[in-house]
């Protein structure tokens, strides 16, 4: 469960986050959305614990983000991202890239990841030699391989067609099904219905 009381955030004289409360529950799949500038991106970096609000709280799971003693394990052991650009590395294979960022897990963990989401046929290929569309679904897996409760991803389609779009949108769908709480910011409005709930936000509140 994330809540979030009275969130506000400036940067210099604009406040960008103008007292945002919210609730999100374990298994949630929420999509974020408003107009580019309306704070989507502000909202969900300090939700994920990446940005600390000039004022506000957050508990996840009942824990306050301001008292936490290993703010880099915590997001290690709950919190997976996905943002608009990859960054896999080109030189590894998607298997590679994905297994880097889960080193407890042995080679067939990996290997069922990656069947499970979808792209086990691409294993071995390296991140520059698929298309966008399964380097994306590729960074969902590197992001879900430590198995997080919660997964953050900022305009994820933004760089992709509407058909590796819906691909992602599909994956998230079988992510959130399988547990874990999704919170996706995106313009597109029409992905965003396949979400559980929408939030809209415009000039830094809740619609
Ligand atoms: N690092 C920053 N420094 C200064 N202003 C910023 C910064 N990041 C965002 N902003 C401003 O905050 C507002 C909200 O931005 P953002 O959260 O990126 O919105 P969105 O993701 O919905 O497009 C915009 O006016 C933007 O210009
Ligand atoms: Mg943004």
């Amino acid at each position: 469960m994330i809540v979030a009381v009275d969130l506000v955030h400036f940067y210099g004289q604009e406040r960008v986050i103008d007292g945002i409360s919210l609730q999100i529950a374990p298994g949630e799949f929420v999509a974020l959305t408003g107009e580019s500038g309306s704070g989507k991106s502000t909202l969900l970096s300090i939700l994920s614990t990446l940005l600390h609000p000039d004022s506000g709280h957050i508990f996840i799971d009942g824990q306050s983000m301001e008292t936490l003693k290993d703010p880099n394990r915590f997001r290690r052991e709950y919190i997976g991202f996905v943002f608009q650009f990859h960054y896999l590395i080109p030189y590894l294979n998607i298997r590679e890239n994905v297994a880097l960022a889960a080193p407890k897990r042995s080679g067939e963990e990996i290997m069922e990841l990656l069947e499970r989401l979808g792209i086990g046929a691409i294993a071995h290929k390296m991140a520059d030699e698929v298309s966008g569309g399964q380097r994306q679904r590729a960074a969902i897996a590197r992001a879900v391989a430590n198995g997080p409760r919660i997964l953050f991803a900022d305009e994820p389609t933004g760089n992709l067609d509407s058909k590796n779009s819906e691909k992602v949108f599909d994956l998230f769908r079988k992510i959130a099904d399988e547990g874990t709480t999704l919170v996706v910011a995106t313009h597109d409005r029409r992905l965003a219905e396949r979400a559980d709930r929408i939030i809209e936000i415009k000039d830094g509140r809740l619609v």
